[in-house]
C-alpha cells in the first residue's frame, strides 16, 4: 500500500482555509479534517465542565473527553469558543493528546480514500511536515473580521465588527507567538492571500498551487 496523499492547509482565523480545504477534498475525493474543531471541542468540554481553558489540568481533561459528534454543529462555532480554543491550544499536553488522532486520520483516511486534506495552524509544520502539498492562507484583518461578522450573523449572533477585528488580531498574535506549534508559513507552503478573491477565484488559486504536486502523487500511486 502506498502512503496516503496529504494536503496541509494552514492559515489565520477566518482566512477561508476551512472552505478551501473542504472544496479541495471534494475535488480530489479525499477525506477532510478540520483540526480547529478538535481544539474548539476541547474548549467546549472545558467550559461545560466549568473549567478554566488556561489551566493545563482542566484543558487536558477537556481534550480527553471531546465529543466528536458535535464537530459539525453550531455549538463550537461561536467566538467565545474560538477564544477558549486558542487558549487550550497553547497548552502542550492538549496538543500531545490530539496528535495521535490527527496523525491516524492522515495515515488511514476514512472511507479508504487515497488522501486527506487537513486544515489548521500546524499541519504543514508539525502534524504532517512531509505533506504532499501545503498551503498558507491569509487575508487582511478587516476582511477576515467582516467574514467572521457575516458567519456569526448567519447563526443569529450579532457582534460589533470592530470588537471582532480586535479579537481576531489578538488571537492571531497569540497563535503566532505561542511557544508550542505556533502558526507559521511552513517550509514549502504556497501563500494564498484571499483578501480580494471570491470563493471560486480563491479555490482556482488554491488548485493551481497544489494540483501539480497532488496530480503527480496520484499518478505515482497508479503506477504502483
Ligand atoms: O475558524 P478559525 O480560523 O477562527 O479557528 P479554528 O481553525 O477553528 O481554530 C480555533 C483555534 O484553535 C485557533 O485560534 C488555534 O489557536 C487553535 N488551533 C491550533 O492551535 N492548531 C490547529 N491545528 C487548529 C486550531
Amino acid at each position: 500500500m502506498s502512503k496516503p496523499i496529504v494536503i496541509a492547509v494552514d492559515g489565520t482565523a477566518a482566512s477561508g482555509k476551512g472552505t478551501l480545504a473542504k472544496k479541495l477534498a471534494a475535488h480530489f475525493h479525499f477525506a477532510h479534517l478540520d483540526s480547529g474543531a478538535l481544539y474548539r471541542l476541547t474548549a467546549l468540554a472545558v467550559l461545560e465542565a466549568k473549567g478554566d481553558p488556561n489551566n493545563p489540568d482542566d484543558a487536558l481533561r477537556g481534550a480527553q473527553t471531546i465529543d466528536l459528534t458535535l464537530a459539525g454543529g453550531p455549538s463550537i462555532r461561536t467566538d467565545v469558543i474560538g477564544r477558549a480554543a486558542s487558549q487550550v491550544a497553547a497548552i502542550p499536553a492538549v496538543r500531545a493528546a490530539l496528535l495521535d488522532f490527527q496523525r491516524g486520520f492522515l495515515a488511514r483516511p476514512p472511507g479508504g480514500s487515497p488522501g486527506a486534506v487537513m486544515d489548521g495552524r500546524d499541519i504543514g509544520s508539525v502534524i504532517a511536515p512531509d505533506a504532499t502539498a501545503k498551503l498558507y492562507v491569509d487575508a487582511r484583518p478587516e476582511i477576515r473580521a467582516h467574514r467572521r461578522w457575516q458567519e456569526l450573523q448567519a447563526m443569529g449572533i450579532v457582534r460589533d465588527e470592530g470588537d471582532l477585528l480586535r479579537e481576531l488580531v489578538a488571537r492571531d498574535l497569540a497563535d503566532k507567538t505561542r511557544a508550542v506549534s505556533p502558526l507559521i508559513q511552513a517550509p514549502g507552503a504556497g501563500l494564498l492571500d484571499t483578501s480580494d478573491l471570491g470563493i471560486d477565484a480563491a479555490f482556482a488559486a488554491a488548485l493551481a498551487l497544489v494540483s501539480p504536486k497532488v496530480e503527480g502523487a496520484l499518478k505515482d500511486r497508479h503506477r504502483g
